[in-house]
């Protein structure tokens, strides 16, 4: 058994302590929260969970991985304790502001022989394995991403106080927090582009709360639509010379419908998913458990995390997106 640390008390921690119990293999051992009420808070759902305030001596207990699930610009920090401390890592997407704190990360987590994980959750749903399959006798013509959910932190916005999503600080923004899943879906199904292109509807702080990408492959392009002021209902599609692919979403994928050229539309049968979260929970239990076992899908992870921060950061730099942590 895995023994799992938590840092971050939102209802993300929550979630993926669930996907973890359904996975099986974790654990579930401390919680770390800035205040004690919040640990308890938190814990109450869980049984005998030890409690940390002090960050020193969380990632110095007996843990075998911590899951990182705080603002943006705190994972660089608190990574390189946890690293530094011989635990693995799994670390809330994005999982860090730009490629130099990530190359740094990887350097530490080499020396101290542990993992780094990002939790990109759509990258391992088992479903892209079946769109995969089905456009493999198909010429791609490219592909029309949406993402727009309307934050639960807008009412604030609209009030003047920006929460930590909203904060060029904490390294937010509409395009690492949505549009990763977007560029995540991509290199799934295509690759990594050639480049990236990004503009975006800035606010004072600095980060985008909508914006409107491109993904530039050799033959095609992805566009991306990202918003977190509005709600959408556009499909997600991908063209090829066949017809189109219309997809429910880039993640929590659940429906697959084909029009071909001819006006006919069938549906391409997809599994049910059980829980967003349970299919990385169980990639990253597999890959901890027996770590020499998994080393080429362990560097395959790494590698695709650190391309899509790349991406990410190119997108940023072309919407005039600057964080504090790239000063
Ligand atoms: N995979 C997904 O589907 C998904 C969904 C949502 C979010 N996320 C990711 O999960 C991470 C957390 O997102 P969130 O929306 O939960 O963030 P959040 O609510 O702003 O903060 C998460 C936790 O971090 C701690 N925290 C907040 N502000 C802090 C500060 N200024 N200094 C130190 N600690 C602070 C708090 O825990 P304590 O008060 O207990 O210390 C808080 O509960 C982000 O990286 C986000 O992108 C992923």
């Amino acid at each position: 058994m895995l023994k799992l640390g938590i840092i971050g008390t939102g209802n993300i921690a929550h979630q993926f302590i669930q996907a973890a119990q359904l996975a099986g293999g974790y654990l579930l051992s401390a919680i770390y929260s800035r205040r004690l009420e919040t640990a308890i808070q938190f814990a109450l759902p869980y049984g005998d969970v030890e409690l940390y305030t002090e960050l020193e001596a969380f990632v110095a207990s007996d843990l075998d991985v911590i899951y990182l699930a705080s603002p943006n610009s705190l994972h660089y920090q608190q990574a390189l304790m946890i690293l530094e401390a011989g635990k693995h890592l799994i670390v809330e997407k994005p999982a860090f502001s730009n490629p130099k704190e990530f190359a740094h990360i990887i350097e530490v987590a080499a020396n101290n022989q542990v993992l780094v994980l990002e939790a990109a959750r759509n990258y391992h749903e088992a479903n892209f394995d079946i769109i995969i399959d089905f456009l493999k006798d198909k010429t791609i013509y490219g592909a029309s991403f949406n993402f727009a959910q309307y934050s639960s932190r807008m009412e604030n916005l609209l009030a003047g106080i920006y929460d930590n999503t909203f904060q060029g600080k904490m390294s937010g923004g509409a395009l690492v927090d949505l549009g990763i899943y977007e560029i995540y879906a991509a290199y799934r199904l295509f690759g990594q582009p050639k480049t990236a292109r990004y503009s975006a509807d800035l606010l004072p702080t600095g980060v985008d709360v909508a914006g409107c990408g491109q993904l530039i492959y050799d033959d095609f392009q992805v566009s991306m639509i990202v918003r977190k002021n509005a709600q959408s209902s556009l499909a997600n599609e991908i063209y090829t010379d066949q017809g189109t692919l219309i997809l429910n979403h880039i993640q929590g994928l659940q429906s697959a419908q084909f029009r071909g050229l001819d006006g006919n539309t069938r549906t391409i049968p997809l599994k049910s998913l059980q829980h967003l979260m349970l299919e990385e929970a169980q990639v990253f239990e597999t890959i901890l458990s027996k770590p020499e076992e998994h080393q080429d899908l362990y560097t395959h992870l790494l590698t695709v995390a650190q391309q899509v921060n790349q991406t990410m950061t190119l997108m940023r730099q072309d919407a005039n997106i600057q964080f504090e942590a790239d000063l």
